[in-house]
């Protein structure tokens, strides 16, 4: 099934295979684009704007050439944008080239603003004079040190083991790497053009590693697993309560995400050809129980009343103390924590979607296991958790997956039955998120579903003949048939249970109410808000009329101001790891965050049920 693409002004219509990017489709069809940097994602030349047709989220390339604000216009680069379904982009005017190249340049009124890409790595190939007069009162690492300058002085023994081969290797020749003057290492030869790091999103039920070239901020490769720690338990608290005064659980617990992210290391290095040794920077998110988790630290008193965590600033540690095998001396970077339950991974999302500068109040929608809520503008920022369980992302569902090919990542409602899209056009395996919240969405609007989430099997003569025969009962259980055997390649029934329903209510009652809460306690009512972001890696769009339909937004924000804004905790990460100035911003984020603790507070129980029924259109 191809993808319609139109390309304004020319007003052409082009049928395009899902995954291209716009740029190569474009360029396929003699449409010219001016792509400068060959469609590397490192200038802004082959931008376009979107008119029509969901907005992709944006990418860290989006972030860094073009700005949040052009982002936040409908601005992407062609270049990293893939043609997923109907859309309609508009080449965008000329402006000149220079102002984008030259940061701090003077820029013409409504020009994009770069980011400065700084990831605070810095690698100088220096000629050292070896020590030769056995008078000489000298050694390698002054020889080093004079030879760069003095800098950097901070050195670990594990860098001067490898100091006297170095230095010898190629007579004197070496590249020194160093991070917040403390020296990383020092490598025989000339290696300033490997400088890499990864930007890790550990959530509780997916992790989300992206390895980036620090001085284009270039991605050269991500790697999504399921978190293996949820067989200890798939929500927070069962993992805090499985690792609970338990000092070998907790060490199995650090083990396994340890071991998943050497996983995650040696595929990702692997495919892109980098060596690991050149990674020296890793800039990790996550909630503050992953958080402990991974640095080992005892949970527990997350998870008891008042669910003070151990620590909330940020962290800075060396990699071989995690036993990452990435470069030993590589600095691994925790952004700081916020409370209890909302982590560093809502700091991220805050960083990525710039919700604290802007002067109108907007609310972020972090759709995760353990979601959160974020809402405020330069003012005050006030954030919540919403433990939406993993449903949306695809665990605990009877057929539910991850995105990955065959995930059914669109259910529309046509002629009377329900019509499906694969991720990658590959036969149906499972659903994924955002194939989840369609379905629900189409099987509420056809009526398959009535308001208080019950499959209303009683009604089944009301159904179209083609809905009435996916409606099935099996035993006790309740269930609808979305891709029968042999439709979409499934090779046996993919099913929604009715169990599948009450997880998703759940996670939409978990943040329906937060968002609700966060409104009723910063006295924001529908009207003041200007917009409303939804993040999370659900790996393709999220319909925000299929996600307003089953009410995880509320239904009396109008559509154009809800935005789908991709996995933005990944993104946070990503723009931490690229820029000092962005990591600093995150310690600055935190310290401004209100946390509201919704479970505390009078009003939450009733918001709560309440927000568990889906909106009734006919009333
Ligand atoms: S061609 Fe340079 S960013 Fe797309």
């Amino acid at each position: 099934m191809r993808a319609s693409l139109t390309i304004l002004p020319d007003q052409q219509t082009l049928r395009v295979e899902p995954g291209t990017t716009i740029l190569k489709a474009a360029h396929a069809a003699g449409i010219d684009i001016t792509a400068t940097c060959g469609g590397r994602g490192r200038c802004t030349s082959c931008r376009v704007k979107f008119v029509a047709g969901a907005t992709p989220p944006p990418t860290i390339m989006d972030e860094l050439q073009l700005g949040d604000a052009l982002v936040r216009e409908g601005y992407r680069l062609s270049c990293q944008c893939a043609v997923t379904g109907a859309m309609t982009v508009q080449v965008a005017p000329a402006i000149d080239e220079r102002t984008f190249q030259i940061l701090g340049a003077e820029r013409p009124p409504g020009a994009p603003t770069p980011m400065a890409i700084d990831a605070g790595v810095s690698k100088r190939v220096v000629q050292v004079s070896l020590p030769k007069d056995e008078h000489h009162q000298t050694s390698d690492l002054e020889e080093l040190l004079a030879a760069a300058d003095g800098t950097p002085d901070i050195v670990s023994p594990e860098v001067l083991k490898t100091l006297p081969s170095a230095l010898r290797d190629r007579q004197g020749e070496v590249t020194v790497t160093s991070f917040g003057g403390r020296l990383l290492a020092v490598e025989s030869g000339d290696t300033a053009l490997h400088k890499f790091g990864l930007a890790i999103d550990v959530g509780t039920t997916s992790v989300v590693t992206t390895l980036m070239e620090l001085e284009s901020g270039e991605q050269l490769g991500a790697v999504s697993s399921l978190n293996p720690q949820a067989v200890f338990g798939g929500d927070l608290m069962s993992r805090i309560a499985f690792a609970q005064f338990d000092a070998g659980n907790l060490r199995k617990l650090q083990t396994r995400i340890i071991g998943l992210l050497n996983q995650h290391v040696e595929q990702i290095t692997r495919e892109s050809g980098v060596l690991a040794k050149w990674i020296y920077k890793v800039v990790v998110v996550g909630n503050t129980c992953m958080h402990h988790l991974l640095l080992g630290i005892d949970p527990s008193y997350v998870g008891l009343a008042p669910y003070a965590p151990v620590m909330r600033h940020p962290l800075v540690v060396p990699a071989r103390e995690l036993f990452l095998k990435v470069n030993p001396e590589a600095r691994v970077c925790f952004l700081p924590l916020v409370a209890g339950f909302v982590g560093a991974d809502a700091v991220a999302v805050a960083l990525a979607t710039r919700i604290a500068e802007a002067p109108e109040i907007r609310i972020a929608v972090d759709i995760g296991t353990n979601g959160e809520v974020l809402l405020g503008s330069r003012e005050r920022l006030w954030a919540c958790s919403a433990p939406a369980g993993p449903a949306l992302e695809g665990a605990q569902i009877r057929h539910g997956m991850r995105a990955a090919l065959g995930a059914i990542d669109k259910v529309n409602l046509e002629d009377g039955d329900l019509q499906l899209h694969t991720l990658g056009e590959a036969a149906a395996q499972g659903l994924c998120g955002s194939g989840i919240v369609d379905a629900v969405a189409a099987l509420l609007d056809a009526g398959v579903i009535d308001w208080t989430g019950l499959i209303a099997v009683e009604r089944r003569d009301q159904l179209s003949p083609l809905l009435r025969e996916r409606v099935r009962v099996r035993g006790e259980e309740r269930l609808v048939v979305i891709a029968r055997a042999g439709e979409a390649g499934a090779a046996n029934d993919i099913v929604l249970t009715q169990e599948d329903i009450r997880q998703v209510q759940l996670c939409k009652g978990a943040i329906a109410s937060g968002v609700a809460m966060l409104q009723r306690v910063a006295g924001v009512p529908a009207t003041e808000v200007a917009e409303l972001m939804l993040a999370g890696g659900f790996g393709n769009y999220l319909s925000v009329a299929s996600a307003q339909r089953i009410g995880i937004i509320p239904p009396a924000l109008p559509p154009e101001k809800i935005r789908y804004v991709g996995n933005a905790a990944a993104l946070g990460a990503q723009l931490a790891l690229v820029s000092e100035a962005e990591r600093a911003r995150a310690g600055e984020i935190a310290r401004r965050i209100e946390h509201v603790s919704l479970a505390a507070h009078p009003d939450f129980e009733d918001v709560f049920v309440e927000a568990m029924n889906f909106p009734r259109v006919d009333s």
